[in-house]
């Protein structure tokens, strides 16, 4: 996939997360084959730049490219603004953030609340899109709720506006992230448009993927929570697509040394104190669903210090290695 003078290795494309996506995450992902990642969304209230968090969301430093920041606000002026910001500070895709489901997004109505409003949605869009060089994507939801799925008239605006490529959510904004996410509306909206259409929603498999980009035709499938405690599901889907193979999941030693990579970034990202509690959630997802996860969660979300965070993580892997190999 092309988004401007950027040829993706793959369909693949890391979903924003919020608390999840930072520079580590996104690191990972990359390394493990996904073509794109977005950042957390970066505030467009200009009050919050100079925060740490903020400036953490901005630092990109040894990031594969393309660097793709996404931004979330409600005026046009603002995002014009914060576009240009991250563009200075390195992003070299601009992503506009109107698929979060939260009330309020910079407190004011943002994300999709402003599905809304397609006037202002075209002020927005015209505005970063000429307030900066680079390619600028979005990120819509099919629609505010079922009776108004407006993603058709959001691509046609996308498209007038000069967007390079267009993200849905297979949900409406009531849907928040209830029930199953719908493809079809994606599918119509592909038909229609002649922007690039990145599907996403419930793909948790390297079979989902394929399934949703021949059933939608999109041109990429953008995986968020199916990630969580799984980068590798992009080594995965990229393998499948290619071959029509699926790849073993990768074993106890090999997650091992994913994991400690991980937690070790993030320390380094994050400082002690902030990094093995950013840790402790990633830990969780990695550790789901393997023998005695619960209590190692447990244990390890009591900890404070780095040196016990790697211990405990040491001892769990020693006590899965143990297990099977008592198993074979
Ligand atoms: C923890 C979390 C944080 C999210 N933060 C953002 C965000 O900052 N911007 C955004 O556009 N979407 C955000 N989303 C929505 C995801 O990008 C994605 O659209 C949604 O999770 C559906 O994809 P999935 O089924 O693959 O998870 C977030 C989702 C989750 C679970």
């Amino acid at each position: 996939m092309q988004i401007g003078p950027y040829k993706l290795r793959n369909q693949l494309v890391l979903a924003p997360m919020a608390g999840v996506t930072d520079r580590p995450f996104r690191q990972l992902c990359k390394k493990f084959a996904a073509g794109l990642a977005v950042s957390e969304m970066v505030s467009c209230n200009s009050a919050l730049w100079g925060s740490q968090q903020t400036l953490r969301r901005m630092d990109h430093e040894g990031e594969v490219e393309p660097r793709t920041v996404q931004i979330a606000g409600a005026d046009p002026v603002l995002m014009a603004q914060a576009a240009r910001f991250n563009v200075e500070r390195g992003a070299q895709i601009i992503d506009i953030n109107m698929g979060c489901p939260a009330k309020k997004v910079c407190n004011v109505m943002a994300g999709s609340a402003l599905l809304q409003n397609e006037y202002l949605v075209k002020q927005i869009l015209d505005a970063v899109v000429t307030a900066v060089e680079v390619p600028v994507t979005l990120k819509i939801r099919t629609g505010w709720d079922p009776g108004h799925r407006n993603a058709h008239s959001i691509a046609r605006i996308a498209e007038q506006a000069g967007i390079q490529a267009l993200a849905i959510h297979g949900r409406t904004r009531a849907c928040a992230y209830k029930g199953e996410a719908e493809y079809e509306t994606i599918r119509a909206v592909k038909q229609e448009t002649s922007l690039p259409v990145i599907a996403n929603g419930d793909i948790t498999s390297p079979e989902i993927a394929k399934k949703v980009m021949e059933f939608t035709g999109a041109d990429a499938v953008m995986i968020g929570r199916a990630a969580q405690g799984r980068p590798w599901i992009f080594r995965e889907i990229e393998h499948y697509l290619a071959t029509g193979e699926l790849l073993p999941e990768p074993g106890i030693e090999e997650t091992r040394t994913i994991m400690i990579e991980h937690l070790n970034n993030l320390y380094k990202f994050y400082g002690e104190y902030t990094g093995v509690r950013v840790a402790r959630k990633h830990i969780a997802w990695y550790s789901k669903g393997h023998h005695n996860g619960a209590g190692f969660r447990q244990r390890v979300n009591r900890v404070d210090s780095i040196d016990e965070q790697l211990c405990m993580t040491h001892a769990f892997f020693d006590s899965l290695s143990a297990a099977q190999e008592m198993a074979a």
